[in-house]
């Protein structure tokens, strides 16, 4: 091997040790920021939707930006049914001869319902929309999956975000790809006439996802990075308070905080939610084997006693009430 390969072999190894000691730090802020904060929410108003076993074609799959990969699926039934914030389990096919045992789950990031057909003009199915980052085997081998090819996907799953009756504005905080799991909410919140304001965090300007959606949707966006600063916690804290201060109708606090995409900003939006006096709801997630309930894989971090099993993600949430503890 020359030294040119392997100083390059030795500097991928660096970079991939501190990626991977970058994650095991979040992870644990992400667990204390989790900590007490996170109840399963009163049973919701209307049933669940049944979830459905769909083989759904593959319509568009294709770069977004340098880090991730936009998908939309033919499945009219799950674009038909799914309530904001849920998920669907996507079944990877093989590729290269590895194959892929579990489904991996995924939020639905858009739901466009299906056109009826007329003489002149043929209907279009329903679709919904993934976005997702290849960080592993599964997602790896789902970026080979090619336009046309058929994805089984089981869904609509978990329950999902929910605007109580009256509710006429939100706040929705999204960061990376957890911006695909509150974009539901930014869905039914314009169809419902309620006023939203969008948190897009991420780390670079480049790669944060959402403009588009929220512009067709007419989300007024409030951008947070790592890159300038501006999506630090107690700089993104304050940046809300001052954005929702009342001094105009505009700017009345919001009725629900709707949050996706890390532990540390669910505890901060409920903090914020304490602050204004309104409801918090979290999305989480947790690894999961068969986002159905079954495999008793994917426990909530919930403080309960040692014996007892948390609340499932996949089943009991991904969506979870968050209320700073009374201690
Ligand atoms: C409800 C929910 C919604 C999600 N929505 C999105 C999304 O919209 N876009 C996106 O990019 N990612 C999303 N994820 C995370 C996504 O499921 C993982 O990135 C993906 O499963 C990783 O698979 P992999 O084989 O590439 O990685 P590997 O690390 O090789 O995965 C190995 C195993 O761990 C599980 N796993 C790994 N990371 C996660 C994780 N963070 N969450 C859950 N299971 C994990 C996998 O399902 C698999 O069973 C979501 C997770 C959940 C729970
Ligand atoms: S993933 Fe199997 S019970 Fe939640």
């Amino acid at each position: 091997m020359s030294i040119d390969t392997l100083d390059e072999r030795r500097t991928a190894d660096a970079a991939r040790r501190a990626a991977a000691a970058q994650a095991r730090v979040c992870a644990e802020a992400d667990a204390a920021a989790l900590d007490g904060l996170i109840s399963v929410r009163p049973r919701q108003a209307g049933p669940r939707p049944q979830p459905v076993w769909d083989d759904a074609e593959v319509l568009v799959h294709e770069p977004v930006g340098e880090r991730y990969r936009r998908l939309v699926l033919a499945s009219s039934t799950i674009a038909h049914t799914a309530q904001a914030g849920q998920f669907v389990m996507l079944t990877v096919p093989p590729s290269g001869g590895d194959r892929i045992l579990l489904p991996r789950p995924m939020a639905i990031h858009r739901r466009r319902a299906a056109i009826a057909g007329t003489p002149e003009r043929p209907g279009t199915p329903g679709t919904i929309e993934l976005i997702y980052g290849i960080v592993g085997r599964g997602t790896r081998a789902l970026a080979a999956v090619a336009v046309g090819a058929t994805l089984q996907v089981t869904g609509p799953l978990g329950r999902g975000f929910e605007f109580a009756a009256g509710a006429a504005s939100a706040l929705l905080i999204g960061r990376g790809v957890g911006i695909c799991g509150v974009m539901g909410a930014a869905e039914d919140a314009a169809a419902l006439g309620i006023r939203t304001t969008m948190v897009l965090s991420g780390q670079r300007p480049e790669q944060l996802l959402g403009r588009a959606d929220c512009a067709e949707l007419g989300v007024r966006v409030l951008e947070a990075t790592d890159r300038d600063g501006s999506s630090a916690l107690t700089t993104l804290a304050a940046r809300l308070r001052d954005h929702f201060d009342a001094s105009t109708p505009e700017r009345t606090p919001p009725d629900v905080v709707m949050v996706c995409g890390a532990g540390v900003l669910a505890r901060l939006a409920a903090e914020l939610g304490a602050f204004w006096g309104v409801p918090v709801q979290a999305s989480l997630e947790a690894h999961m084997a068969c986002g159905l309930g079954y495999c008793h894989g994917c426990a909530a971090p919930v403080r309960t006693d040692a014996s007892v099993e948390g609340p499932l993600v996949c089943a009991d949430g991904p969506v979870f009430d968050a209320r700073i503890p009374i201690v």
